[in-house]
């Protein structure tokens, strides 16, 4: 069986009241509930981590360098944390970069991603269905194209 970590940054868990006009009604845990129903099906175990604090989501990129992939939604960390983008350049596991929003469609700073360049590729603009997505996306990561 597959192991992803699923890593939420600084914000994401005040989802549910948190600009429901841009990041939907669920909460995070409603989030990860679905993920992990997804994952099954898939055969995947997911592990969730959610910190506020820039050197918390760094250990838990070092401590997820084991697993089959990694799923992070940084929130505004995605923006300027070299510190982040290094932990996942150091280790071996794929990472998605995720956002709930179209970080595209709005203010320019968020178009601008420092850890894009060191994912295996980057979902946004699907709500809370942009975590799914990325299951699906690593479980296929090894399969023909
Ligand atoms: C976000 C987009 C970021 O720009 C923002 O700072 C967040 C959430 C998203 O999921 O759409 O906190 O990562």
């Amino acid at each position: 069986m597959k192991r992803v970590a699923v890593i939420n940054g600084p914000n994401l868990n005040l989802l549910g009241t948190r600009e429901p006009d841009k990041y939907g009604d669920r909460t995070l845990d409603e989030i990860n509930w679905l993920v992990s129903r997804e994952a099954e099906s898939l055969e995947i175990s997911c592990e969730f981590f959610q910190s506020n604090s820039e050197g918390e989501l760094v250990t838990a990129v070092q401590l997820a360098s084991d697993s089959d992939g990694i799923i992070i939604n940084a929130g505004a960390y995605t923006h300027y944390s070299i510190a982040i983008r290094d932990a996942i350049a150091a280790i071996a596991a794929p990472a998605v970069e995720v956002h709930i929003s179209n970080v595209h469609a709005r203010e320019d700073f968020r178009r601008v991603s420092v850890i894009a360049p060191v994912c295996v590729g980057v979902i946004a603009g699907f709500g809370s269905n942009s975590y799914i997505l990325a299951l699906h996306a690593l479980a296929g990561l090894d399969l023909p194209v």
